[in-house]
């Protein structure tokens, strides 16, 4: 365990970060110690990718399996070049276009990157973050950093500093705090290491966005209308383990992303989820239990059924009409409803095309895999 016993906080301009701070905070990756940092996705917790002993205290802090390889973090192409074995032809435009940005890439895995980055893996995930503390942070450590978002293992990520702090005080040395991530869910994962372009996580970069320069691209993760097309096999909901079977990304687990309390996620129709809400929430109250509400804008009319609202607390990230916003505030609202002490938590499916299909990931597995109506 990588006790250490006080966590600083390091408040940083994420438009223009002072030097010296950055500095400090790289001295700490090359000395080896763990740095948490803002990413425009969500904040990570960084280590020097080319030393094995500092990211093996990634593992240790975030108590993360060994078996869930992390994404390496560059600032410049010559960095890449020292991170990845060699770049298939599709990755230039593709850098070209979205790096800076929330697209990770899966390459072969270059020489200099220790094995346990990758979980063993042959690959090694890599994106170029456009958040300039994090730009910053990786040009001045002068070493690619290695970091899974900061938050423990299987949890709510992390979307602000203090996210970082209630879940990672005490084990890290240091957290810049660079204020609210913008994008608020994590990057796209696309693999190009194998035959065909596979998409292995929704994220920041919407798959719509990608498709005109890789039209072959694959997706390797199921998708929502997977699952209602799996429905009827019973009202359990799929196991971890076969969850798992089916995910060919090492560390895509079904339940994961997930809050304290127990998440419900309701799909169908707009009436169709209103009324179930109202439904299940009823049940609830009834059984005496205080409950959270992740609600749309559009959906506020559901508090309207319930008079007295002293077992409810509610959260609404934005409306159905701006996903960028919902995503950006998703994490937080988790965090939130957390913070209120809810027992079980009850939202709905979003829209699910563009950044709303890693919303709607994300909330499934919240959700231990499972949609209901
Ligand atoms: O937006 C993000 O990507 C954030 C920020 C901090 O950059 N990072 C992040 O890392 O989400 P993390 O550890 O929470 O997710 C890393 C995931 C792994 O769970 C795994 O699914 C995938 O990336 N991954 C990493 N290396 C891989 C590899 N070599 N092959 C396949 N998947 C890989
Ligand atoms: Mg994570």
């Amino acid at each position: 365990m990588t006790v250490t016993s006080t966590t600083s906080i390091l408040k940083v301009d994420p438009s223009a970060p002072n030097p010296a701070d950055i500095q400090h905070a790289a001295d700490l990756i090359r000395n080896g110690d763990l740095v948490a940092f803002p990413t425009e996705t969500v904040y990570g917790l960084g280590a020097n990718a080319f030393n094995a002993d500092a990211v093996a205290k990634i593992y240790l802090a975030k108590g993360r399996p060994a078996t869930d390889p992390v994404i390496v973090h560059v600032a410049s192409a010559a960095m890449l070049a020292e991170v990845a074995a060699s770049l298939p032809s599709l990755a230039h435009p593709l850098i070209e276009r979205f790096w800076p940005g929330p697209l990770t890439l899966v390459l072969p895995r270059g020489k200099r990157i220790p094995p346990n980055v990758s979980a063993g893996l042959p690959t090694v995930a890599v994106r170029m973050p456009s958040h300039p503390v994090a730009l910053a942070l990786i040009a001045a450590a002068g070493v690619p950093i290695a970091a899974p978002s900061a938050n423990l293992f299987a949890r709510t990520s992390p979307t602000t500093a203090l996210h970082v702090m209630e879940s990672l005080g005490g084990r890290i040395p240091l957290i810049l705090d660079g204020g609210s991530a913008l994008v608020g869910v994590e990057s796209t994962i696309l693999d190009l290491s194998g035959d065909t372009p596979t998409i292995l996580r929704f994220g920041g970069v919407p798959i719509e966005a990608l498709e005109d320069l890789a039209p072959e691209m694959r997706i390797g993760v199921r998708q929502l209308a997977d699952r209602d097309a799996s429905r009827g096999a019973g009202t359990s909901g799929e196991s971890d383990e076969s969850g798992e079977k089916a995910m060919p990304a090492p560390g895509m687990l079904i339940t994961h992303y997930a809050p304290r309390a127990r998440l419900t996620l309701i799909g169908g129709d707009d009436g169709e989820i209103r009324r179930a809400m109202t439904r299940l929430v009823r049940d609830r109250i009834q059984a005496g239990e205080m409950i959270g509400l992740l609600l749309a804008d559009e959906d506020r009319d559901v508090l309207l059924d319930f008079p007295d609202q002293s077992q409810i607390r509610c959260v609404m990230p934005g409306s159905l009409r701006d996903l960028d916003q919902v995503a950006h505030s998703l994490y937080a609202a988790l965090h939130t409803l957390d913070g209120y002490g809810v027992v079980r938590i009850f939202t709905r499916v979003f829209p699910d095309e563009g950044i709303g299909r890693a919303i709607n990931d994300r909330l499934i597995r919240a959700a231990s895999g499972q949609v209901v109506r």
